[in-house]
C-alpha cells in the first residue's frame, strides 16, 4: 500500500492539501489531529482535567475511537459510536488534544488505529509523527511550513466561522503554546522526518500548495496517476 506522510504545525495547510490530493488521488484522507481532538473531547466532556496524566490514561478505558468513511470519502471521528466531527474543532478542545497527545499511554492507545487504516487502503495522512513514527517507510513524506503569522490568520477564519468569539492576538498566542508543547514533548515529537521534503505554504494559495505537493510525489513516485 502507498503512504503519504503530511505533518506539519497548526494551520500550515495540512487538511486542505490532504484533502485535495486524497481526491487526486482516490486516496483515502486520514486526518489523525481529530483522533487526539477526541480524547480532548472526552475528558473535557467528563469533567478530567486533562493536565491530569493519571486521570487521563484512566478515562481511556472507557473510551473507544475509531474512524468511518462516508459515500463521499468524508472522515467521520466516532467516540463510542457517536460522530463528534463537529464538536471538536474549538480552540479548548485544540488545547486539550495538545495536552493529551504528550501522553505516551495516548499515543499508544491511538496507534493501531493509525496504522491500520494503512493495511487495506492507499492513504494520505497528516499529523505532526506520521513520518517519523507513524509511518516511518511512507513513500512520500511532506513537512508543511508557514509564517506563524499566515497560520493565525488561517485558524483564527475557521473559528470565527464557527462562531467563536476570538482575536488573532488569541489565536497567534494559542498556536504558539501549542507548537511549543508539541515539538518539545518527550514522546513522538512534532518535528521532521530526516527524509521528508519541505513546502512553505505562507503565499500560496490551496492550488499553488497542490501543485507544488503533486511535484513531490511525482518525484518519488513517478507512475502514479491524478484525477
Ligand atoms: O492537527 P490538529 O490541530 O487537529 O491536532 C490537534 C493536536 O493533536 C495537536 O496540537 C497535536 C496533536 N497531534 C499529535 O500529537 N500527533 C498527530 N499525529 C496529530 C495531532
Amino acid at each position: 500500500m502507498i503512504k503519504i506522510a503530511i505533518d506539519g504545525p497548526s494551520g500550515s495547510g495540512k487538511s486542505t492539501l490532504a484533502k485535495a490530493l486524497s481526491k487526486k488521488l482516490g486516496f483515502v484522507y486520514v486526518d489523525t489531529g481529530a483522533l487526539y481532538r477526541t480524547i480532548g473531547l472526552y475528558v473535557t466532556e467528563n469533567g478530567i482535567d486533562y493536565t491530569d496524566k493519571k486521570g487521563v490514561v484512566a478515562s481511556l478505558k472507557n473510551i473507544s475511537v475509531d474512524l468511518m468513511y462516508d459515500e463521499n470519502g468524508v472522515q467521520h471521528v466516532m467516540l463510542n459510536g457517536n460522530d463528534v466531527g463537529d464538536r471538536i474543532r474549538t480552540s479548548e478542545i485544540a488545547a486539550a488534544a495538545s495536552a493529551v497527545s504528550a501522553i505516551p499511554k495516548v499515543r499508544e492507545f491511538l496507534l493501531d488505529t493509525q496504522r491500520n487504516m494503512a493495511k487495506k487502503h492507499n492513504v494520505i495522512m497528516d499529523g505532526r509523527d506520521i513520518g517519523t513514527v507513524i509511518f516511518p517507510d511512507a513513500q512520500v513524506k511532506i513537512y508543511l511550513v508557514a509564517s506563524n503569522h499566515a497560520r493565525a490568520k488561517r485558524r483564527y477564519e475557521e473559528l470565527k466561522a464557527k462562531g467563536e468569539d476570538i482575536t488573532v492576538e488569541q489565536v497567534l498566542s494559542d498556536l504558539e503554546t501549542r507548537d511549543k508543547n508539541d515539538s518539545t514533548r518527550k514522546t513522538a515529537p512534532a518535528v521532521p522526518a530526516v527524509d521528508a521534503v519541505f513546502l512553505d505554504t505562507s503565499s500560496n494559495t490551496p492550488d499553488d500548495t497542490l501543485e507544488a505537493a503533486m511535484k513531490i510525489i511525482n518525484a518519488k513516485l513517478p507512475g502514479l496517476k491524478f484525477n
